[in-house]
C-alpha cells in the first residue's frame, strides 16, 4: 500500500506496548514521516485507500483497545518535527518535542510560562491538542500560534486571535498539528527553575508516577456559573471508596483515585471495564457523570 513511497513503515507493531498504561493492541502499520512533504504524501494515500490515520504522541493519554487499530499510525518522531529554538521571548517546538524537555529548556533560559506543565508526559503536539494542564495552568495560555496540517495536506498557522483553549480541549479542527510557538515572559532561571520543581514534587507526592497509568483518567467536573465549585472527579472517586477497586489487570490507584494502573497481562479491556464500574458507581452516588479524558483508539 505504501511500498512506492520513500518513507519509513513499520507492520504490525505492538502499539499497546508504546502507551504509557502498556496495553492494547496492534497497528497495521505505524509510518514516521521525514518532514512535512513525506507526511503530505502518507495522508493522501491513506485517504486514497480509505485507511484512518492516527497521529501519535507519547501515548500519555491513550488507551488502545486489545483488537488493535487497522490504519495507519504516525508518530512525529523524525528530526522535521522533533525541534525546539528560542526567538526573543518565543520558544517555537516542533509537534513532536518532547513536552517536559520543553518545560526545563524554557526554565534555563529564564523565560517564564510553562511551570505548570512541569511533569506532564506528551509531545507538544498533543500537549495543543488536548490543551494539556492542571491545577496551576494549561498549555494554551502561552500559546502565541500553532502551524497545522489539514487532512487534504495544506498547511496553515492559526494565530491566538483564532485560537480557543478550554478544559482539555481547544478548538482546532485540523488532524495534524505541525509547530507551536509559546510567547513566554523573561524571568530568573533559578526562580522559574524552582517553581518547576515545586509542581513537579506535588505531583510526585500525590500521583502514582512510578506505575503504568496515562494520568487521569476522568475529566473533573465543570465549574457552572454561580454555583459552588463541584467536587474533583479524584474526590469523587475516592469518596465512593474505589481506591484499590480491581478488575483484571487494571486497577484504581490507592495513591490517587482518579488515575488507573495497569499490572502484568492487563488488557485494554479490563481497563475500559474498570472506568465503566467507577463512571456508573460514581454515578449512583453523586448524580455527577464524568467523562473520560484518556483518548481511546480506535
Ligand atoms: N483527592 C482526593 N482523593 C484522591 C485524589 C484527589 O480526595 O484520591 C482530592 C485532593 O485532596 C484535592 C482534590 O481531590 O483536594 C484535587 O486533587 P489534585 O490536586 O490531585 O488535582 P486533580 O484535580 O485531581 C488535576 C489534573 C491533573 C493534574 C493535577 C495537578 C484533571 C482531571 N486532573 O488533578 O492532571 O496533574 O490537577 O495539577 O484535570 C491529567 O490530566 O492526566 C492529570 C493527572
Amino acid at each position: 500500500m505504501f511500498d512506492d513511497l520513500n518513507i519509513t513503515i513499520e507492520r504490525d507493531v505492538a502499539l499497546g506496548a508504546m502507551t504509557w498504561y502498556k496495553v492494547g493492541g496492534r497497528a497495521a502499520f505505524l509510518a514516521h514521516p521525514a518532514d512535512v512533504e513525506q507526511l503530505q504524501q502518507l495522508i493522501a494515500r491513506c485517504r486514497q485507500q480509505k485507511l484512518p490515520f492516527y497521529i501519535m504522541g507519547a501515548g500519555a493519554n491513550l488507551l488502545v483497545r486489545d483488537a488493535g487499530i487497522d490504519g495507519c499510525v504516525i508518530r512525529l518522531d523524525a528530526p522535521a518535527f522533533d525541534y525546539l529554538r528560542f526567538e526573543d521571548n518565543r520558544a517555537i517546538a516542533g509537534a513532536g518535542f518532547d513536552l517536559m524537555k520543553l518545560v526545563l529548556a524554557t526554565a534555563r533560559e529564564g523565560l517564564s510560562g510553562l511551570q505548570a506543565l512541569a511533569g506532564i508526559p506528551a509531545t507538544v503536539g498533543g500537549a495543543v491538542r488536548m490543551n494539556a494542564g492542571g491545577a496551576y495552568g494549561d498549555t494554551g495560555s502561552n500559546i502565541r500560534s500553532v502551524r497545522v496540517m489539514s487532512d487534504t495536506g495544506q498547511t496553515y498557522a492559526h494565530d491566538r486571535n483564532e485560537l480557543v483553549f478550554s478544559y482539555r480541549r481547544s478548538n482546532i479542527v485540523e488532524p495534524i498539528i505541525l509547530e507551536a510557538v509559546f510567547e513566554l515572559e523573561p524571568g530568573e532561571a533559578p526562580e522559574v527553575m524552582r517553581r518547576v520543581k515545586e509542581i513537579f514534587l506535588y505531583k510526585r507526592n500525590t500521583q502514582p508516577l512510578g506505575e503504568n497509568s496515562a494520568g487521569c483518567a476522568f475529566k473533573n467536573p465543570p465549574r457552572r456559573e454561580e454555583e459552588p465549585p463541584p467536587p474533583s472527579a479524584g474526590s469523587l472517586i475516592d469518596q465512593a471508596g474505589l481506591k484499590g477497586f480491581c478488575i483484571g489487570g487494571a486497577e484504581v490507584s490507592r495513591k490517587h483515585a482518579n488515575f488507573i494502573v495497569t499490572h502484568d497481562n492487563c488488557k485494554a479491556d479490563d481497563v475500559l471495564a474498570v472506568m465503566e464500574h467507577v463512571r456508573q458507581t460514581v454515578l449512583q452516588r453523586s448524580g455527577l457523570n464524568l467523562q473520560r479524558e484518556v483518548v481511546v483508539w480506535p
